[in-house]
């Protein structure tokens, strides 16, 4: 994630420095971003020479080159403790002026803030992998944040090529997990008891919503297909969701037994090595496509269209 963020942030023209958590990232990190950037200029996202954008970049393990930094972005393993011992570096060397956000998928914002010595200027900053494609991007407040800055970190995404939420109040989960995983919880539910199978789940996901979803959302999409029909659904149908509060048994055994998705070949699927390639490849390639599309429909689609801008 933190290549793919510095090769978004680069794209826009911001100068970064990447601070190395790790020594590998000193091996790695350079050709990943790199890469990242002769790969935007083959798709289209860029017009610059990858090596004049990639000229903004110096990566380095030491925290000092962070002091003037406006924005810092943590992007280290998702623990507690790793991710409380670097704040403790960085909060040692930045400007208290600077913002400070986390890329937690997961870990509430107020919980990190608790670590920190300047809790108002501290955000989530949600990426969506591959983060130099994709539109998404939630800027989260936590208990202490201050709203101002969030408000500002969410105007400037849009400079980054984002349609950005902003979580006002941290919530477990955040925007896109709680919405996902209510989805999730009911498609085990539904594979579990016989209902379907994983394939027509996927089936029914890749054609229902995700046919519509990605030009209007789902509050839209009742506007335009019928709000009283909604309201009669919800009155019959919510209480037959499942709202099960434990692991679902397929996923705990799938784990149990060392199930790792395309990472080992062994998932809700299992995968030939070649087939897990062709999967990782094929979705690097349909992000480019989609995000052709996305940018082609933008949110404001329709007031651009009447206004004939
Ligand atoms: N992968 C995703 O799709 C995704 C999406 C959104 C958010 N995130 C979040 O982004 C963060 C990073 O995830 P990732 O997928 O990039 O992980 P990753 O394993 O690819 O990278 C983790 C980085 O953490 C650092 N690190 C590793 N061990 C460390 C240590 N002991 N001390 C300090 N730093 C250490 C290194 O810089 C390493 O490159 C996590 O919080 C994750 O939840 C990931």
């Amino acid at each position: 994630m933190g290549s793919s963020i510095a090769t978004c942030l680069l794209i826009a023209g911001h100068p970064v420095i990447g601070i190395a958590a790790v020594e590998s990232d000193l091996l790695h990190a350079e050709k990943r971003i790199l890469d990242n950037l002769h790969l935007s200029l083959k798709e289209g996202l860029i017009t610059e020479n990858p090596e004049t954008l990639f000229k903004n970049l110096r990566i380095s393990s030491d925290y000092n080159l962070l002091t003037e930094s406006r924005i810092v972005i943590e992007c280290t393993l998702e623990s507690l403790e790793i991710k409380k011992a670097v704040f403790e570096k960085i909060e040692a060397v930045i400007s208290t002026d600077a913002l400070l956000t986390s890329n937690t998928s997961a870990i509430p914002i107020s919980d990190l803030q608790k670590f920190l010595r300047f809790r108002k200027r501290f955000y989530g900053l949600h990426w969506m992998i591959p983060a130099f494609t994709t539109r998404f991007l939630e800027v989260i407040c936590g208990d202490e944040s201050e709203i101002s800055g969030a408000e500002w970190l969410y105007k400037l995404a849009h400079q980054w090529a984002k349609e950005p939420t902003l979580l006002k109040k941290d919530i477990r989960g955040f925007l896109n997990n709680r919405l996902m995983y209510a989805m999730y919880r009911e498609a085990f539910y539904l594979v579990e008891n016989g209902y379907a199978s994983v394939e027509d789940i996927d089936r029914a996901v890749r054609n229902g919503p995700g046919y519509w979803i990605t030009l209007m959302g789902i509050f839209r999409w009742m506007d335009l297909t019928g709000i009283p029909a909604y309201h009669a659904v919800i009155k019959d149908l919510f209480p037959t969701l499942a709202n099960t509060t434990s692991v679902p048994e397929l996923i705990d055994d799938l784990v149990k037994d060392g199930g790792n998705g395309v990472i080992n070949g062994k998932g809700f699927y299992n995968y030939t090595p070649d087939e897990a390639k062709c999967w990782a490849d094929t979705y690097a390639e349909f992000s480019f496509e989609l995000r052709k599309l996305a940018l082609k429909y933008p949110a404001d689609i329709v007031e651009r269209k009447l206004s004939g801008s």
